[in-house]
């Protein structure tokens, strides 16, 4: 060997162990970092790190921060959130250069589905089952937010919800734990990565911790109160989920859970969530959830303040409860120190992972802003997933595919309406950027192909219209009258092979604080749709909404309904990729579409009764039913169709009976026996015949993805094991019950195949 060749090699081995040295040291290196920073601080400095005040570019509650210039300074501020990016870095400058200790602020925001590239909103995310594509939502979203200084979102927000009264349906993920579990995993890995340290990745904050979804009534911010049994087994898991795929931050909700405000719920903040679950990272409240729960009933600003602490927050959003009455409830013995202590120290450790300071400007990179914001790359992926959320509800008659020839007429007020193509919670985004259905139709059939009038307001009341045009999204009321825009579109209507209709709800009628205690399609619009169909025309409903509607009298008499939700920046053209057959609708519901309003709340996984009605039954006199409605849903958790046709083989099971440490396999052939290739969504769920608690009449236990050619077949497998039958009993045990099971595998919650097996 020769000495050169040895001297690399010794330095190489050298470099080795350096760099194992390094790795340890740099966690012991954070906790010696911390412990002398705090050493040095004092407690005003500490309860300053506790501070998150918003920068007043956007607010949502009823009250906003103020002079934080001076606040960063002085060292009372621990971080800023939905600030306009173009300040992060002259902000950050005046906390690294001129408060005493120098240490870096955190920067959130409100990234919920994209930054710049906006992509569908959360609720039709989920509607595409690929956690593939999701994630890489969350990835591009972090990528972009990343480049222009945002190191922290406010998202995965993983509510179970079973009331499409309730606006923020939207924001969330559907009525599913299972399916909400394996997307809030999704969504901590594409925006954190596997490394926090890297420029490119950004810290996720799970919300609203915990049960939001499950508010009275759908009315915003109101009241939840549910059995342990109820949280456990049906809406606790997906924010456990991300705890356990290793989420840097949790939000508290602006609800009571068991009683207790989630911002002062020890249980809930310390007990489950850090010693149950094991999470070490921080929690921050909601928007003034500190000083909302004087208006709960739980007392004085000192009193909620100290309570909060006391509970397990870190954080607190914009109220300054924290800042102003902790001192005080420290010296009069209320909280202690040490509780103090170790707020400001979760808060700092989440600083050091993400390597603020090492380097406080690592995510403000004018070389990354120029490429890697709002690029083509990542526009072609949103227009990619776009097209996968869209739920193909009707299509009698096969009207769709549109051929490229047609000449249409395309009506609607969402047909022209670029601002409201992103939907609700896009803070960042530059609406006018996004694409028009108008303008994807007309990039494929040609402007002079498509005749455009837009026939209706969104609604015909116009103090309703104005509570929804906000944000930065417009709904350009009309001012003619009903009947003059009706007149117009049945003249464009003539000359058409075929009317697109864009109806439905604008962008903001869902999302925070826009409840609706009607969840029908506005009488405006369903006048134009008469009229339409007075013409003889074939229509095609192209519906924009924020969550599932009750439109009963849409689907008995449009021949064909594409839900399209908010489809992000690439709308217009993700929306014509499908209606042209350039993709197959493979979307699949995540929330049931109730008949009326009335069935609310109305979920697949709902327990049987003593007296149920008989499948496919309606009226039966002293059974559980309605008069004047029956039991079904109007469009079934996990439907949609596709262009081409699915057929289920019945399934075949490994076994038919299995013991605890056995596993089963469930197999069934699903081939395309349609004209087109196409996805299908195969979806298992289970029941449990028999239990010692009352158990849903089904379950989503697994579902799988496939592309299959027009003619293919392929098998699909999915593996139980006890774990997957197990839930949450009385005395809060997690066990699986010996007894009868069924399984079934189809194509929604609604229909399948199904055998039986049974448990030893
Ligand atoms: C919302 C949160 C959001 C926060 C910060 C609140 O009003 O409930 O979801 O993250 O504002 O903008």
């Amino acid at each position: 060997m020769t000495k050169r060749i040895l001297l690399v090699l010794l330095t190489s081995l050298a470099f080795a162990a350096c760099e194992v040295k390094k790795k340890e040291t740099s966690d012991n290196g954070q906790n010696s970092f911390i412990d002398s920073l705090m050493n040095e601080m004092t407690l005003e400095e500490k309860l300053g790190q506790l501070n998150l005040p918003s920068s007043g570019d956007i607010v949502t509650g009823t009250a906003a921060s103020s002079d934080i210039g001076e606040k960063i300074r002085a060292g009372k501020v621990g971080g800023l959130f939905n600030i306009n990016a173009s300040k992060i870095k002259a902000v950050q400058k005046v906390a690294v250069e001129e408060s005493r200790l120098k240490i870096p602020l955190i920067f959130g925001m409100d990234v919920i589905h994209g930054y710049k590239t906006l992509f569908p909103i959360p609720l039709g995310l989920s509607c595409s089952w690929d956690m593939d594509l999701i994630e890489q939502s969350a990835r591009v979203a972090a990528v972009e937010a990343s480049a222009d200084g945002i190191c922290w979102t406010f998202s995965p927000m993983v509510d179970i919800s079973r009331d499409p009264r309730w606006g923020r349906v939207s924001e969330g993920n559907g009525e599913d734990p299972f399916l909400g579990s394996a997307i809030a995993r999704a969504m901590v890995k594409g925006y954190q990565g596997d490394d926090l340290t890297q420029n490119n990745t950004i810290m996720a904050c799970v919300k609203h911790f915990a049960l939001y979804g499950a508010i009275e009534a759908g009315r915003d911010y109101n009241t939840v109160d549910m059995s342990r049994m109820r949280m456990f087994n049906e809406y606790l898991a997906p924010y456990q989920a991300a705890v356990d795929a290793g989420v840097g931050s949790v939000m508290t909700s602006f609800n009571e859970v068991d009683g207790v405000p989630a911002s002062a719920n020890k249980w809930l903040m310390t007990d489950l969530l850090r010693d149950q679950w094991g999470f070490n990272g921080f929690v921050v409240t909601d928007y003034t959830a500190i000083n909302e729960m004087s208006a709960h009933g739980l007392g004085d600003l000192a009193t909620v303040s100290g309570l909060s602490l006391n509970a397990g927050v870190d954080m607190d959003m914009v109220g300054e409860g924290f800042l102003t009455t902790l001192k005080k409830s420290m010296e009069d013995g209320i909280v202690s120190e040490a509780q103090i202590n170790a707020a400001c120290r979760r808060i700092l450790k989440a600083k050091y992972k993400l390597g603020l300071f090492e380097d406080p400007y690592k995510y403000c990179d004018e070389q990354r802003q120029k490429t890697e914001i709002f690029n083509d790359e990542h526009r072609a992926k949103a227009r990619e997933l776009a097209a996968q959320t869209l739920v193909l509800l009707k299509n009698q008659d096969q009207i769709l595919p549109l051929k490229k020839e047609s000449k249409i007429a395309l009506v609607g007020p969402m047909a022209d309406n670029k601002e409201n193509m992103a939907g609700t919670w896009s803070v960042a985004g530059d609406f006018k950027k996004s694409i028009s259905l108008r303008e994807g139709l007309e990039a494929v059939v040609g402007q002079g192909n498509v005749v455009y009038a837009r026939g209706a307001n969104i609604t015909s009341d116009s103090l309703l219209e104005k509570r929804v045009s906000i944000f930065g999204k417009p709904t350009y009321r009309d001012n003619r009258s009903e009947s003059a825009m009706i007149s117009e579109v049945v003249k464009a209507a003539q000359g058409a092979d075929v009317i697109v209709a864009a109806v439905g709800e604008s962008a903001e009628m869902s999302g925070e604080s826009a409840s609706r205690s009607d969840i029908e399609i506005p009488e405006s619009q369903r006048n134009l749709l008469k009229a339409l169909l007075k013409t003889g025309k074939p229509v095609v409903m192209v519906l924009f909404t924020g969550r599932p509607l009750a439109m009963t009298w849409e689907n008995e008499n449009i021949p064909s309904i594409l839900n399209v939700w908010f489809a992000g920046s690439e709308a217009g053209n993700a929306i014509s990729d499908v209606l042209f057959g350039d993709v197959n609708p493979s979307g699949k519901l995540t929330a049931t579409f109730p008949q009326n309003v009335g069935q609310v709340p109305l979920y697949y996984n709902h327990k049987n009764t003593g007296r149920p009605l008989p499948e496919g039954g309606w009226f039966q006199k002293f059974r559980s039913n309605y008069l004047d409605v029956s039991n079904a849903p109007l469009y079934p958790f996990g439907y949609g169709l596709s262009y081409t046709t699915f057929e289920y083989g019945d399934l075949s099971l490994s076994t038919d009976s299995l013991t605890m440490d056995d596993e089963l396999t469930v197999s069934v052939k699903v081939s395309n026996t349609g004209d087109y290739d196409g996805a299908e969504v195969v979806q298992l769920y289970v029941r449990d015949v028999v239990g010692t608690i009352t158990r849903p009449v089904k379950e989503l236990k697994g579902f799988e993805k496939i592309k299959l050619a027009k003619g293919e077949s392929k098998t699909v497998t999915f593996t139980l094991s006890k774990e997957d039958l197990a839930f949450y009993h009385q005395d809060m045990s997690f066990e699986a019950e010996p007894g009868a099971f069924k399984v079934f595998v189809g194509p929604s919650s609604a229909e399948g195949k199904e055998a039986d097996f049974y448990l030893k």
